[in-house]
């Protein structure tokens, strides 16, 4: 199966009422992590490249062959999307190193200008055939290289204008969740039922929450027992992730956990065998946690476990492009 269309991936999501995970992949073991977990769940999945991760991986266009090479492995769907551009020439640069999905994040401007600059990637990207998410509202917290100091929650009404006046086709919104976690002594609220107004103004489409890892104390314990010093911040639940999945949430952005995870296994592997000095045997390990942790979210949280199998070769949109 390999690389698909967004379309093709979000059509079948809208069709069938599940949420596409979307995971932020920097190297040759998380790439294989999400890939793996998607075999292994029979799950659609989408590949990220974050702006901290094309710095990191140093060679960005060979990264994203690579991914593209690999996907085709695979006899589940994947599509790859680069995750939070701040400037329209990140977008290009996205687009021209081979991702199907570009995000501009234009939440930090005003109004006006998130909508001019972002149906100005919209124009661009289209004339490619590339598709577009874009951001209204700004999430607490610190993503990759975008840091905001509050939360300001999407507006039902503006939201609706937003996508009508810029053409994007996924628009990430702010109803509770936060980027990679904040202060606090309990599972952060999601506002459901700004969700809902948000949803029913513009039905069936591709609607997307960032910062939808969950911090779950037992994963911080666990990394923390291992002698790690993380801060112990909260976000969404699970549970109310896959709540705001059920309303019509299609893309769900969500790193943090995986991160914790992958920390954990290495960790683990440091303190029990520290005679050890084979990089293979603690990658591997934290490649395995990677992996299981995607795998967990996708039949839990995403719903999307087992979805592709009874559609599995049908065609999922009209030759216009059409959501069937
Ligand atoms: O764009 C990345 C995601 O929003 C990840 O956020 O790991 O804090 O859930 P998270
Ligand atoms: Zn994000």
């Amino acid at each position: 199966m390999g690389i698909k269309s967004p379309r093709e991936l979000y059509g079948h999501a809208i069709k069938n009422h599940y949420g596409l995970g979307a995971f932020n992949t920097f190297s040759w073991e998380t790439m294989i992590a999400v890939m793996e977990a998607a075999q292994a769940r029979r799950s659609p999945a989408i590949l990220q490249v974050s702006m901290g991760a094309r710095k990191y991986v140093g060679h960005f266009r060979e990264y994203v062959d690579t991914l593209h090479t690999l996907a085709e492995q695979y006899d589940v769907p994947f599509f790859i999307q680069h995750d939070h551009c701040s400037t329209i020439d990140a977008c290009k640069e996205a687009i021209e190193a081979g991702c199907q999905a570009v995000m501009f994040d234009g939440s930090h401007l005003p109004y006006e200008e998130n909508v001019q600059r972002t149906r100005q990637v919209a124009e661009y990207a289209h004339e490619k055939g590339i598709w577009v998410e874009a951001e209204l509202g700004r999430l607490p917290g610190f993503e990759d290289m975008v840091f905001s100091e509050k939360a300001v929650y999407t507006d039902p009404d503006l939201a609706a204008e937003f996508i009508d006046r810029t053409g994007c086709d996924a628009l990430a919104v702010a109803v509770g969740t936060s980027h990679g976690g904040v202060r606090g002594e309990d599972y952060l609220p999601l506002d459901f039922k700004r969700l809902e107004e948000i949803v029913e103004r513009k039905p069936d489409y591709p609607f997307v929450l960032h910062g939808a890892a969950s911090l779950p104390p037992k994963l911080i314990d666990a990394c923390n027992r291992q002698g790690g010093q993380i801060e112990y911040l909260r976000n969404c639940s699970e549970e109310s992730i896959a709540e705001a999945v059920a309303l019509g949430v299609r893309k769900v952005n969500m790193d943090v956990d995986n991160f914790l995870v992958f920390t954990t296994a290495v960790r683990e592997f440091f303190n029990g065998r520290p005679d050890i000095y084979d990089p293979r045997k603690y990658l591997e390990l934290a490649r395995d946690a990677f992996c299981m942790e995607v795998e967990h979210k996708m039949t839990e949280v995403l719903k999307s476990a087992g979805r592709y199998e009874k559609d599995k070769g049908k065609r999922l949109v009209s030759d216009k492009g059409d959501f069937l």
